[in-house]
């Protein structure tokens, strides 16, 4: 008998450790999970939440009532959309609050709510497929977030899913260089993160873009003035875009991975600037994609591509 519990009970504590684990939805992978999605007003979500925000909440919704709700069961609620003021210390409680509460709904239904969807039963297609709220949701480089109905999309479902649904809780403006970050608050619910685009467009001038991206380059581990990446300072305006432009690829600095791969700004021409490739593509010719760690918005690189084919005046 003694013998027997030596070799059973670290068994029964490895079923039981494991049956707490969701093994149908797989391992949670937190960065994955948080994979950030913007809508047309520049609005963020986690890819998972925006999907089911486009595709159950047209019926599954607390402020859906009657006929909307197309039969959908009472409580059965999947708000997604949290506050969405300009200041983040001033929240919207109340759309803080019906996804506090979808949130636990979906913990609690989580088996369910990706069975359902990967059986073809919801979205139910033949009760209302008017239903779906087309928010235009994309990822950062433009690429429109996957459909939930699609193999795709239902693999990213999942992983959120296994992350226990971790959704964007409140959403503010940014202050100037922070679009797209994190607000650094924390929350009960998730996370708070700003507004990136659905904001003023910026105008394609060296000085409008300067003030709007040197927060984020010309930190001193990066291209400030002492030791700066590739030998480029982007510390001051105009002797930021003397560096910038017509100048060949960096030697400076302890590794220049883009040394003679070309011309950083080339007026006119952005297939021909080093810098233009470096913030918009995310696998760039060389070298890292900048800024390291974070992504420009879309409206900056709007502005930088224009101010590029216009000539990339000191302006
Ligand atoms: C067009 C309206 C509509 C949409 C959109 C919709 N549902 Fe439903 N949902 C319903 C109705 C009606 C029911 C109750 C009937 C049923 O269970 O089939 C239901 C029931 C459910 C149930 C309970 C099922 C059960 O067997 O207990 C779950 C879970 C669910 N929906 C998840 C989802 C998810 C996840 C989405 C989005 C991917 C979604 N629904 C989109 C209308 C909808």
């Amino acid at each position: 008998m003694v013998r027997a519990m030596k070799w059973t009970t670290p068994l029964v504590l490895g079923l039981l450790v494991s049956g707490c684990q969701p093994t149908q939805l797989g391992q949670c992978d937190e960065d994955l999970a948080r994979t950030l999605v913007f809508d047309l007003n520049g609005n963020p979500a986690y890819a998972g939440q925006a999907m089911v925000e486009q595709a159950c909440a047209g019926c599954h919704s607390a402020t859906s009532t009657g006929a909307t709700r197309r039969g959908a069961p009472a409580e059965l609620d999947f708000d997604m959309v949290g506050s969405r003021t300009s200041d983040a210390m001033m929240p919207d409680m109340d759309a803080i609050n019906r996804v506090a509460a979808a949130r636990g709904i979906i913990f609690e239904d989580r088996f369910d709510m990706f069975d359902t969807v990967v059986d073809g039963s919801m979205p139910p297609g033949d009760v209302g497929a008017d239903a779906y709220v087309d928010a235009g949701y994309e990822y950062m480089d433009g690429r429109p977030l996957e459909r939930i109905e699609s193999a795709a999309g239902q693999e990213i479902y999942r992983e959120w899913l296994a992350c226990n649904g971790p959704v964007v809780e409140r959403t503010a403006d940014p202050p100037a260089g922070m679009e797209g970050g994190d607000c650094m608050m924390t929350a009960d619910v998730g996370s708070c993160v700003y507004r990136s685009g659905g904001l003023e467009p910026i105008p394609p001038m060296w000085s409008a873009i300067h003030a709007q991206i040197a927060p984020r380059c010309a930190l001193p581990s990066c291209h400030g003035p002492t030791n700066p990446g590739a030998g480029l300072v982007l510390e001051e305006a105009s002797a930021a875009r003397m560096a910038l432009v017509g100048q060949p690829a960096g030697t400076g600095g302890a590794t220049p991975m883009c040394a003679g791969r070309g011309t950083l700004v080339t007026p006119g021409d952005t297939g021909a600037s080093l810098f233009w490739n470096k913030v918009s593509q995310t696998m760039p010719e060389c070298g890292f994609p900048m800024p390291i760690g974070s992504r420009l918005a879309p409206r900056e690189l709007a502005a930088i591509e224009q101010w590029i084919m216009m000539g990339a005046q000191d302006n």
